[in-house]
C-alpha cells in the first residue's frame, strides 16, 4: 500500500488579481507550493502529483531542480477540485492510499497529516482534516452524524441555501464553524468508486471533491474528522490579504521557535526570516530586522534595528548597529559593524574589526583589529592587521572595463580622503597623507604624500 500525494494547483487564483500563478506567490520568500512540498516530503511519499493548469510551464520551471521527483498532471479546464483529482486517477493503483491537499495552504503541519493518515487502517476508512474557525464563510462546512463522531456530509458554502440535511436548516448549516481544510486521506479504491459518480449540477457548475466524501458517507463508509490543532495552520490563500495573514503566522511561528531556543527578540511581530536563521546563546535581535537565505549568528551577537542580513556568518559577539545591510559576508568575533554600513558579497573580516558608518565593502578581506570607521569604499582589497583606513578613503578598483586589486599591509595608516588607484600595494607600517592619490606602490615604513601647496590671497572679495 503506497502513499500517493496529490496537490491541487490548477486554479487561476482569480482573487489575487495577478499574472503570477497563485501558488507561486511567496511566503517567507518561497512560493506557497514550495512550503507544501517541503512538508509533504517529510512523510516520504511514494509519489507526488501536482495538478497544474494556469501557468503550468512557470510552475514546472520553478520546481525543475526540486530534489524529490514530481509527476506533473495537466488539467485542461478547471472544472473543479473533483475533476482535478480525476486527472490523477489513471496513475494510481487500487490498493494505494491517496493524500489530497491544496497548493495554497503553506502552513499545513506534517504532524496534522500524520494524524490524518493514521485513520486509514482499512479499505473503507476516510480521513478529513477539519478546523474550527471563527469565520467559516466561503468554506465547506462539516456536518457530523448523530453520534458527532464521524462526518455525515461536507456542504460547500455556495450550496448551503439549497441544502436541508440531518434536520438542519440552511441557517444552521451556515453557522457551523467546523470547516473542511481541503486535506483528505482515503483509499484509492474509494476514489475509483465515487469520482465517476459526482456531478456538476450545483451552483458553481463544478465537480466538487467534497461530494466524494458525502457519497461515501451515504454508502456507510466511516469518515473520520481530524481537527487541526491550530486553525491557522489550515489557512488557505485566496487573496493578497490572506497572503499577508499567512506570512505573519509563519513569521510568528519562527520567532517563537527562536525564543524557545534562547534568542531574545525584542518584538516577535517585527522580525522577518526568509530562509534559515541559526543563532547561538544570548543573541539579541532588535526590531525591523530581516534575515534572508542562510544566516548564522554566533553567541552573544547583537543585531540593532533596521538591519538586513543575507547569506552571512557572524562569529561570537558581533555587534551590528542600526541600518546596516550585510550580504555574503563572514564576520569575525567581537567585530562592530555600522550604523549604516554595507557589506557586499565576499566581505571577510577577522576578529575585532570595526566597520563604521557609510562604509561599503565588496570582495574585501580585513585582518584582525583593523578599522574603517567613516565614509569609505573598499572593493577588491586585502587589508592587514591593526591597520587604520581614514575617513573618505576609496579604492579606485575599476577603470571602466576591468577590476583591479588593492593590497594594504599590517599597521598601515591610510590618511583621510586617500585615493588608492588599483592595482596598488601599500607595505607594512606605511602611511599615506591626507588627500593623497596613490598611483604607485608604497614600501614598508614609507610615508607617501601628494601635496599641493596651500596658497593664500589677502583681502579677497567674493563675487
Ligand atoms: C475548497 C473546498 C472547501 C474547503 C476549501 C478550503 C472543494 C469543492 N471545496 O474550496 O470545502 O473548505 O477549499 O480552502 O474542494 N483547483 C484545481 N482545479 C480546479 C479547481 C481548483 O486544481 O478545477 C485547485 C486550486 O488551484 C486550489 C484548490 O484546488 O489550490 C482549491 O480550489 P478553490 O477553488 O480555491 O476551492 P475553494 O472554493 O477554496
Ligand atoms: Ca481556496
Amino acid at each position: 500500500m503506497g502513499l500517493h500525494v496529490i496537490i491541487l494547483a490548477a486554479g487561476q487564483g482569480t482573487r489575487m488579481h495577478s499574472d503570477i500563478p497563485k501558488v507561486l506567490h511567496p511566503v517567507a520568500g518561497k512560493p506557497l507550493l514550495f512550503h507544501v512540498l517541503n512538508t509533504i516530503t517529510t512523510l516520504t511519499p511514494d509519489q507526488i502529483y501536482i495538478v497544474h493548469g494556469h501557468g503550468g510551464k512557470q510552475l514546472q520551471q520553478t520546481f525543475a531542480d526540486y530534489p524529490t521527483p514530481i509527476t506533473w498532471v495537466h488539467q485542461k479546464q478547471q472544472l473543479g477540485t473533483g475533476d482535478a483529482v480525476k486527472q490523477v486517477l489513471p496513475h494510481l493503483q487500487t490498493d494505494d492510499t491517496a493524500l489530497i491537499l491544496l497548493g495554497d495552504m503553506p502552513l499545513i503541519a506534517a504532524e496534522c497529516l500524520r494524524r490524518l493518515l493514521q485513520q486509514i487502517t482499512q479499505a473503507t476508512d476516510i480521513g478529513v482534516l477539519t478546523a474550527n474557525v471563527t469565520d467559516p464563510s466561503g468554506l465547506g462546512r462539516i456536518v457530523r452524524d448523530k453520534t458527532c463522531q464521524h462526518i455525515h456530509a461536507i456542504i460547500e458554502d455556495k450550496e448551503i441555501a439549497d441544502t436541508h440535511i440531518n434536520d438542519l436548516t440552511p441557517a444552521e448549516i451556515r453557522a457551523i464553524c467546523e470547516i473542511n481544510t481541503g486535506v483528505l486521506a482515503l483509499p484509492v479504491a474509494v476514489l475509483q468508486q465515487y469520482l465517476p459518480k459526482i456531478r456538476d449540477d450545483n451552483n458553481k457548475g463544478e465537480y466538487y471533491i467534497t461530494d466524494v466524501i458525502t457519497l461515501a458517507a451515504q454508502a456507510k463508509h466511516t469518515i473520520h474528522p481530524i481537527v487541526c490543532e491550530h486553525a491557522w495552520q489550515a489557512l488557505g490563500v485566496n487573496t493578497r490579504i490572506q497572503l499577508a495573514q499567512v506570512e505573519r503566522h509563519y513569521q510568528h511561528a519562527q520567532a517563537l521557535a527562536l525564543m524557545q531556543q534562547g534568542v531574545t527578540i525584542i518584538d516577535p511581530k517585527r522580525i522577518d526570516i526568509r530562509g534559515t536563521l541559526h543563532a547561538g546563546r544570548d543573541v539579541t535581535i532588535d526590531v525591523n530586522t530581516v534575515f534572508e537565505g542562510d544566516v548564522q549568528l554566533g553567541d552573544g551577537c547583537y543585531i540593532a534595528p533596521n538591519v538586513i542580513i543575507r547569506d552571512s556568518q557572524l562569529a561570537d559577539k558581533v555587534h551590528v548597529q542600526a541600518h546596516s545591510v550585510i550580504e555574503g559576508a563572514r564576520i569575525g568575533a567581537h567585530s562592530q559593524i555600522g550604523p549604516f554600513a554595507r557589506l557586499r558579497p565576499g566581505s571577510q573580516l577577522a576578529e575585532h574589526v570595526h566597520i563604521g558608518n557609510f562604509v561599503e565593502l565588496k570582495n574585501t578581506t580585513i585582518a584582525a583589529h583593523s578599522k574603517a570607521c567613516h565614509l569609505t569604499y573598499l572593493g577588491d582589497a586585502t587589508i592587514g592587521a591593526y591597520t587604520n583606513i581614514g575617513a573618505g578613503t576609496i579604492t579606485c578598483n575599476y577603470d571602466g572595463i576591468n577590476k583591479f586589486q588593492t593590497n594594504i599591509g599590517d599597521h598601515v595608516f591610510i590618511g583621510s580622503n586617500t585615493l588608492l588607484r588599483a592595482p596598488v600595494s601599500i607595505g607594512n607600517h606605511a602611511t599615506t597623507g591626507a588627500g593623497a592619490v596613490i598611483r604607485h606602490d608604497v614600501n614598508d615604513y614609507q610615508l607617501s604624500i601628494t601635496w599641493q601647496e596651500q596658497r593664500f590671497k589677502d583681502d579677497w572679495k567674493r563675487k
